[in-house]
């Protein structure tokens, strides 16, 4: 059932060592199921700030590998040069976006593991950094599923979830964190609807939510982003799981534009909210959401949806967050691979 939307092929299988990053590229979807290939530094950062791959943890995991095809690239083969194509390739990618935490701590660890290798020689130093990127992707795999197993005990049989954004496979190593209660329960054998926000404007919930749920056999049904409070209503939304770009340490949390009208609108009609993400999107460094970097993407994404032609009139200015904040109080609870977090979060997260 889980989708692998990005992972690591090796040119001489079994040797992991030169291989390449291999992604499925999430602008062509649903229309086409693209996968592609590349070793280049310069194709994972303009891959992650386009979209083709997105989603925090798989940025995350793309900008690993992405460090992987820098030392590999790097010609001298004197491991201190290594260790500076590492620290080059790393910086670069750190430019690609700014929100998602994900994208930091993995560059850091990459950055880390690099300077710890340093005293190896140049093949066993290329070995070990492309060891930690796999470990990246094995961790993060576990990590959801670990959160799918948690999150499922919030869903009963018959309910009905609304998502926002994509928070599934796509998004991450392959299981996904806001849609992974929704995988396990359905292992389980229980029942569960899907209300996919549409997500304006890049439609991240209409194109992929909707086309991964499709995969794995769940009734989905899209609504446009204002359709949301109708549904709920009409008594049709028994819960909403959505998932994180960075989650700071009093519980504030940064996620696709539009997720903190659905909180509010949650609250309004008595709905549990849950907010579903690995600790790799927890920055404790970080006291609260107003701390946290709004990335803005250019206009055209709003004035043109899906690439095409004009909605807004040329002069007309547009105002395009990627992101923005939900308060901690409008939270019900925080689901990470460690257990189900209540409020007061600054207590929880800590723990
Ligand atoms: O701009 P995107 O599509 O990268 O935004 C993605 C989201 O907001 C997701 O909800 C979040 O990254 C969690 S993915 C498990």
């Amino acid at each position: 059932m889980p989708i692998r939307t990005l992972e690591w092929q090796p040119d001489n299988p079994p040797n992991s060592l030169p291989g390449r990053l291999v992604f499925i590229d999430q602008t062509r979807l649903p229309a086409h199921l693209d996968r592609i290939r590349t070793a280049d530094v310069e194709t994972i950062w303009s891959a992650i700030r386009t979209l083709q791959i997105r989603g925090a943890p798989a940025i995350g995991i793309a900008a690993a590998y992405g460090v992987v095809c820098g030392v590999q690239a790097e010609t001298v083969s004197r491991t201190a040069a290594l260790v500076a194509a590492a620290e080059t390739a790393a910086d670069h990618l750190a430019t690609s976006r700014p929100t998602a935490v994900n994208l930091f701590w993995a560059l850091d660890r990459m950055r880390r593991v690099a300077r710890a290798a340093a005293a190896l020689d140049p093949r066993e130093f290329r070995a070990r950094m492309v060891r930690e990127a796999q470990l990246i992707w094995d961790e993060d795999d576990a990590m959801c599923r670990a959160i799918g197993r948690h999150g499922a005990e919030l869903l009963r049989d018959g309910q009905t979830v609304l998502t926002h954004c994509n928070a599934g496979g796509l998004a991450t190593s392959a299981y996904g964190t806001a849609l992974a209660p929704i995988y396990v329960a359905a292992e389980q054998g229980k029942r569960i609807k899907v209300y996919a926000d549409e997500t304006r404007p890049l439609f991240q919930g209409a194109r992929l939510t909707a086309w991964e749920l499709q995969q794995a056999g769940i009734e989905v049904t899209v609504i446009c982003d204002n359709t949301a409070a109708w549904v709920m209503r009409q008594g049709l939304v028994d819960v909403v799981m959505v998932g994180a770009d960075r989650i700071a340490a009093n519980g504030d949390t940064a996620n696709k534009i539009g997720t903190y009208g659905v909180a509010c609108l949650s609250r309004a009609h008595g709905i549990p909210f849950y907010v579903l993400a690995p600790s790799s999107t927890f920055d404790l460094s970080l006291s609260s959401g107003a701390e946290i970097p709004i990335e803005e993407r250019a206009a055209a994404e709003v004035s043109r949806p899906a690439g095409g032609g004009p909605v807004v009139p040329d002069g007309v200015a547009v105002y395009a967050p990627a992101f923005d904040v939900t308060p901690a109080e409008a939270i019900t609870a925080i689901v990470s691979e460690r257990g189900i977090l209540r409020p007061p979060y600054v207590h929880s997260l800590r723990a």
